[in-house]
This record gives structure tokens, C-alpha cells and sequence, in this order.
């Protein structure tokens, strides 16, 4: 049921509201102010957030004073209040997990060499072309479910499963239907060119042919994306080929991002003029790039969660990234073959200890940075009045120990669009 009468929040230990003066996303030092308020309270209403401020300003308000029968009121009890998270890179729409390649690649095995054997992304179409779209919209509304008991309540998803025109158009049908069903936010991104299906094999130029001028007119008739996002990286797309279809995305008026530099390096500023929202994993990025991205209003999405079940020992240099100013994002990459996690806790948590990243830097590239990276940010990632009332609450003291207390799931609450769900909601 939805419920986006009013709501408030009160007795909140610490509420993270990452606001801040400036415009743009957060980069260097900003990274780290959280706008942490003690004892706080927030009041929504009609699915925004009206006000933020302490418990005790709060309950002297005299509109609420009158109107305090019709409020539902959550009792924070001390507990750490944040944005709900903006996971900006997941893939949902698949059918089965990749076990094999799950067994192969502990025997030793690397990414890219099962996917060479005939594992990896093509091995998930099948399931896909197969299922029917009901069965896969069920599959959607039980990952953004997830998700939203781990505190994100903000989704981007991709289609990037199916390779063919009429598969893409079901993946991202479903992701509609689904976003439908929840009470979060959805943006859904077209992933056409996630690998050349087994069909086009050896005439990676016709499927690139396909994808600009017969699947994405398509997608944008249709109104299925907001973005055109492209696995450019060695085995996958060139350069050259992103190049093509985010030029024909810009003609379409549909905004792009691109997987770049996880499994090699691509230099990054022939891509920059078509202004993406994110380049995502940045394992490998050529330090001559730096200044340019920086420059740039593009945010370097990592997504620790592939490093970690990949079993790589190597993980982005983030230090490096913030250092030079680039403004950085976290995001699960949930999908079958290299990130099957719908923790931005984990994620977060992988970032603090593999990357170096503090737990305050970490919180502001999993909600605010998120937003800044689909473009959302006026509207999300922080909790300031004006703002859709997105709001997770975790069942710790200390904003620290979100990262801290990984594999755990301390998320007693998610609050989406005004709408509260999770055990503190019953
Ligand atoms: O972000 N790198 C490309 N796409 C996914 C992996 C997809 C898969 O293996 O199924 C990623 O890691
Ligand atoms: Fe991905």
C-alpha cells in the first residue's frame, strides 16, 4: 500500500543530510562533509521533505502541534538516519546465477577466459530470450524489494541481457513494469551493447548497426531509457564503436554512460565530448586522463563488489581519482557473472577497506555523488527540504559503522518517495 501522507521522523541520533551550498557533485574535501545534525527530526509530506531540523524544534512547530493526529511518527530511538541510497549501476534482468563460472574462476580461471570458453554475458541471454516478460518483471520487482531493505531507494537498471532487438525491448518492458510496482525510484538504461550476441559473431559492426539504428530508435520511440550505456573494454566494444552509438544516442536525445577500464585501459577524452553522467569501474585509467575528467561534470562510478567476486587483488585507486578531483560515485553493479550483491552497505564497506575511501567519503559517493551520476541530484541524495523523501534508517549509532559491520544488513527501514518500508514501519 502506499502512503505518502505525512511522516516524522524523530529522535534520530545522527541524520546525515549531506547538504551543501555549492553546486555540482561532491570532489576532494566536500566529499567528506556529511551536514551531520544531532537529535534530529524530519518531517515529510506528499512524498518531499518539508523540514529538517532538531527533535525538539520539530515538536514545538505549531502546524504540526495541530495537525499531529494525522502524522505518522517513526521513532528514530537514536538510530542513524541517511538519503537512501542512489545505486546508479545494476543489471537485474537476468534468470539463473552463473555457478559454473562462479566454480571455474575459484579453479583459477580468469573473467575473461570464461567468457572466451562460452561463459560470461552470453552465457545469461539464453534465460532471457526464453523467459516472458511477466516472469521477468517478477524477477525486477524482487531485486528492487531487495535493494530497498538494504536502503537504496533509488535504482538504476539496465537491460543488456537479451541482444536482440525484440529482448531488449522485453528486458526494458519489464524494468518499467516492475518500476511501477515500487514505491522507489527507477532509472532504466539501454545496454544494447553489453557483448556481441553468439549470432553476430565476428561482425561486431553489424551488431553495432543493429543496436544504433534499429534497437535504439526503438528504445526512444518507446520512451524505455534514460540512458545508452556501452561495455567499452578489450572482448567487449572499441573505443571507436562507443564512440558511434553514443553519437547516436545524442541524436536521439537519449544521455549515455559507458563501462570503461576493467579489464583494460581506454583513454577516456574522445568520449568526454559526448558529456557521459558516469564512466563506470575505472580500474584502469590512465593517469594523462585525470585533469580532463575532473573538468568535467562526469563522476568515475566504482563498483568494488566486481573486484571482490572476480577475486582480484587490484581495486580502482580512488585516493588518486580524489585527489585529482574527480568527482567519484559507489554503485553495486549488481548482475550475475561479476557483482551478484544488492549491498551498497557491502559495496561501501569494500571501498573503506580496499580503496582507502573514509566512511564519510564512501556515504557521499553512495547517495549524493549517486544522484549527481543519473543526473537526479536535484531531487535526490541528500536530505534537505524540496527533496523527495528518500531516507534510510540503520539500527547503529555511529554513521562509521555502516561500512564497518559488512555482510551484516543493519537497515531497519527504508522511506521512498514518503513511503516507509521495513521492519521499523510495522
Ligand atoms: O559491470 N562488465 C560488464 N558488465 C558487467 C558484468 C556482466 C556479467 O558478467 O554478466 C559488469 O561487471
Ligand atoms: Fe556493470
Amino acid at each position: 500500500m502506499r502512503r505518502t501522507s505525512a511522516l516524522l521522523l524523530i529522535n534520530i541520533g545522527q541524520l546525515l543530510t549531506l547538504r551543501s551550498a555549492a553546486v555540482g557533485p561532491r570532489r576532494g574535501a566536500s566529499l567528506s562533509e556529511l551536514g551531520i545534525i544531532r537529535d534530529a527530526a524530519v518531517l515529510c509530506l506528499g512524498g518531499k521533505i518539508v523540514s529538517v531540523g532538531s527533535t525538539k524544534d520539530a515538536l514545538r512547530d505549531p502546524w504540526l502541534k495541530k495537525n499531529r493526529k494525522q502524522v505518522t511518527e517513526i521513532d528514530c530511538g537514536g538510530r542513524v538516519v541517511l538519503p537512501g541510497f542512489v545505486d546508479s549501476h545494476t543489471h537485474p534482468v537476468f534468470v539463473h546465477p552463473r555457478l559454473v563460472d562462479f566454480e571455474k574462476r575459484i579453479s583459477g580461471a580468469s573473467y575473461e577466459e570464461i567468457a572466451a570458453a562460452g561463459g560470461g554475458i552470453r552465457s545469461s541471454i539464453d534465460g532471457v530470450r526464453k523467459a516472458s516478460k511477466p516472469a521477468l518483471t517478477r524477477k525486477v520487482c524482487a531485486v528492487l524489494a531487495d535493494l530497498a531493505l538494504h536502503g537504496t531507494t533509488t535504482v538504476e537498471a539496465k537491460s543488456g541481457y537479451g541482444l536482440s532487438l525484440e529482448s531488449e525491448l522485453k528486458s526494458l518492458e519489464a524494468i518499467r513494469a516492475a518500476a511501477r510496482e515500487f514505491a522507489g525510484t527507477v532509472v532504466p538504461t539501454f545496454l544494447g551493447a553489453h557483448a556481441v550476441p553468439p549470432e553476430y559473431r565476428g561482425r561486431s559492426q553489424e551488431y553495432v548497426d543493429l543496436v544504433c539504428n534499429e534497437m535504439m530508435p526503438a528504445v526512444a520511440k518507446r520512451k524505455l531509457a534514460q540512458f545508452v550505456d556501452v561495455f567499452c573494454d578489450r572482448g567487449a566494444f572499441r573505443a571507436d564503436e562507443t564512440a558511434r552509438i553514443f553519437a547516436a544516442a545524442e541524436e536521439r536525445g537519449l544521455a549515455v554512460r559507458a563501462h570503461l577500464g576493467q579489464l583494460s585501459e581506454t583513454r577516456i577524452g574522445p568520449l568526454l565530448r559526448y558529456r557521459p553522467a558516469s564512466l563506470d569501474h575505472m580500474d584502469h585509467v590512465n593517469d594523462a586522463d585525470l585533469p580532463a575528467l575532473a573538468q568535467s561534470d562526469t563522476v568515475a562510478t566504482f563498483v568494488p563488489g566486481a573486484n571482490y567476486f572476480l577475486g582480484l587483488v587490484r581495486y580502482p585507486d580512488a585516493r588518486r581519482f580524489i585527489a585529482s578531483g574527480v568527482a567519484v560515485a559507489l554503485a553495486t553493479d549488481y548482475n550475475p557473472g561479476s557483482s551478484p550483491t544488492l549491498s551498497m552497505p557491502m559495496a561501501m564497506s569494500l571501498a573503506c577497506t580496499q580503496m582507502k575511501m573514509s566512511p564519510a567519503e564512501a556515504i557521499a559517493a553512495a547517495t549524493i555523488n549517486g544522484a549527481w551520476a543519473l543526473r537526479l541530484a536535484e531531487s535526490k541524495g541528500s536530505v534537505e527540504a524540496g527533496k523527495n523523501a528518500d531516507l534510510a534508517v540503520f539500527d547503529v549509532s555511529d554513521y562509521r559503522e555502516i561500512p564497518y559491520w559488512f555482510g551484516a544488513n543493519r537497515c531497519v527501514l527504508a522511506i521512498m518517495n514518503g513511503v516507509p518500508s521495513g521492519p521499523l514501519s510495522s
